[in-house]
């Protein structure tokens, strides 16, 4: 039977020495055919083309075929070809994968995939730090980005700075005041800039997960500090700490600024302590109501703080777009670990989201987004304030795209079950305890406003509030 559909393919045939030929062409194949590189259904190449290939004689390639055909590994159909037989892959016991697989260093296989943005589509989305990508701009950005690839700069074909597109620098600069630099992986530059294995960092507890993740992959020891109402307890770091990590403007995953005394006193710690402060402001550009308090990297005169922005929140996670402004002694190191990292992120992006900035195309999509989302955070406040007063004490907040709440008599294990049984119910949302980096997780939800409508907060959170209830018929609290 002709097989019109079936792959040919071109497998890769060594032959080193000369005295076997037919032998050795057989071994290639047959490996290939047992490591899964060549699977069941795959036609050979027909003997004349390979043996044209090979610089072999056509009857050294049919018999290396025949043996294979012989051995079960392949089966000969007139006028068509040979073909790989399905199955034969272990049919003599071989493993697949060779005995001694590389093995990578412990923290990289231990890393959690973020599993939680798997689900598509929830009914109710509360999921934390998801902005609205319906009310997303798509025709101006794309207008950009497609006028970036009829410019000579990326025609060129040479590739651009490690620091970054110049005009987004300077449109950022703008943006945030000051600037030093554009990066797609900045957490992870810095921490490579700065520290060697086993020096000591500190994060918050609770705090964001994958950047005490990275510090540990990369060999750093890590040391999980508390925070209380003003931020991070910064009576409680470590002498020896090198990094400190915080998220200031809205502390993740709780939701509080760091107060003025605090961040003063964090500036002069690490000025004391020859340390380095990393400020994630990944959301603040979203403000309700509420005075900022000065950056850190504003109040900082010793140049300590290093700040990482993210178009995340404000525009699309999918971009992967972001930037970090470094002290000037750090920013030759920067530029070259972002070199030595990806060289730099994609040039046609960065410079369409110059033009983006410059037009005024960001501003006005920050705040038509911070009208929406301030209207989802009252409604979300309000709810849970008159609805969830018995079971959730929510932490006052003015910033971002979430906000979280302590339970008041629910357990950690209670908790996380209520999230499982929520989201069976197609709501969608994150416990608290996600993101504790110690023994004390602490029992309470995030509530994400970013992915759903102001109309939907009332049914979600009503939904929500049923999953409390069924946990109570059920007894599996108290
Ligand atoms: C605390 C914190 N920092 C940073 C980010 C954003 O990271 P990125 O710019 O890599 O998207 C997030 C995203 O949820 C976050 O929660």
């Amino acid at each position: 039977m002709r097989e019109p559909y079936a792959r040919t393919v071109d497998p890769h045939v060594v032959i080193s020495g000369s005295r076997d030929l037919p032998g050795e062409i057989y071994r290639n194949l047959r490996a290939a055919i047992l490591d899964g590189r060549i699977v069941g259904g795959e036609r050979l190449p027909a003997t004349r083309e390979l043996a044209v290939r090979l610089n072999v004689s056509r009857t050294t390639v049919a018999t290396a075929y025949d043996r294979l055909i012989s051995e079960g590994y392949a089966t000969g159909r007139v006028g068509s070809g040979t073909y790989v037989e399905a199955n034969v892959a272990t049919r003599d016991g071989r493993p697949a994968q060779p005995r001694r697989a590389l093995r990578s260093r412990r923290a990289w296989e231990s890393v959690p995939l973020p599993a939680v943005f798997r689900v598509e589509h929830p009914e109710f989305d509360f999921r934390a730090g998801v902005p609205d990508a319906r009310l997303f701009p798509y025709d101006e950005l794309r207008r950009l980005t497609a006028r970036q690839f009829r410019s000579p700069a990326v025609g060129s074909g040479v590739y651009g700075e490690p620091a970054g597109h110049l005009g987004l620098r300077e449109a950022i600069a703008r943006h945030v005041g000051v600037s030093r630099g554009v990066r797609a992986v900045a957490e992870d530059i810095i921490a490579r800039v700065l520290l060697k294995p086993r020096d000591r960092v500190a994060v918050e507890d609770p705090g964001y997960s994958p950047l005490r993740l990275l510090f540990e992959a990369i060999g750093a020891r890590v040391t999980a500090v508390p925070v209380d109402d003003e931020g991070l307890v910064v009576n409680a770091l470590p002498t020896q700490t090198r990094v400190v990590y915080v998220s200031p403007s809205h502390q993740f995953p709780l939701g509080m600024s760091m107060s003025l005394p605090r961040r003063r006193a964090l500036i002069a710690w690490a000025a004391d302590h020859d340390a380095a402060v990393v400020e994630d402001d990944y959301d603040s550009d979203f403000r309700y109501g509420a005075k900022p308090i000065e950056a850190l990297q504003t109040l900082d005169k010793s140049g300590r703080v290093i700040y990482v922005g993210s178009f995340s929140k404000t525009m699309l996670p999918t971009l992967r777009l972001g930037f970090v402004i470094v002290p000037e002694s750090l920013r030759i190191a920067a530029q070259s670990a972002k070199f030595l990292t990806d060289w730099h992120t994609s040039l046609p992006l960065q410079a369409a989201l110059a033009t983006f900035i410059d037009d005024g195309l960001f501003a006005r999509h920050v705040r038509r987004m911070r009208t929406a989302y301030q209207g989802r955070h009252e409604k979300i406040v309000e709810v849970l304030a008159r609805d969830f007063e018995d079971e959730l004490a929510v932490i006052p907040s003015s910033v971002g795209l979430h906000v979280s709440a302590i339970a008041r008599t629910a357990s950690v294990d209670q908790i996380a079950t209520l999230a499982r049984v929520a989201s069976q119910a197609g709501v969608e949302c994150f416990p608290l305890a996600l993101f504790s980096a110690g023994d004390n997780p602490r029992a309470g939800l995030l509530l994400g406003y970013g992915a759903i409508d102001t109309d939907q907060i009332e049914p979600g959170l009503n939904r929500l509030r049923g999953c409390f209830a069924a946990m109570d018929e059920r007894g599996s609290r108290g």
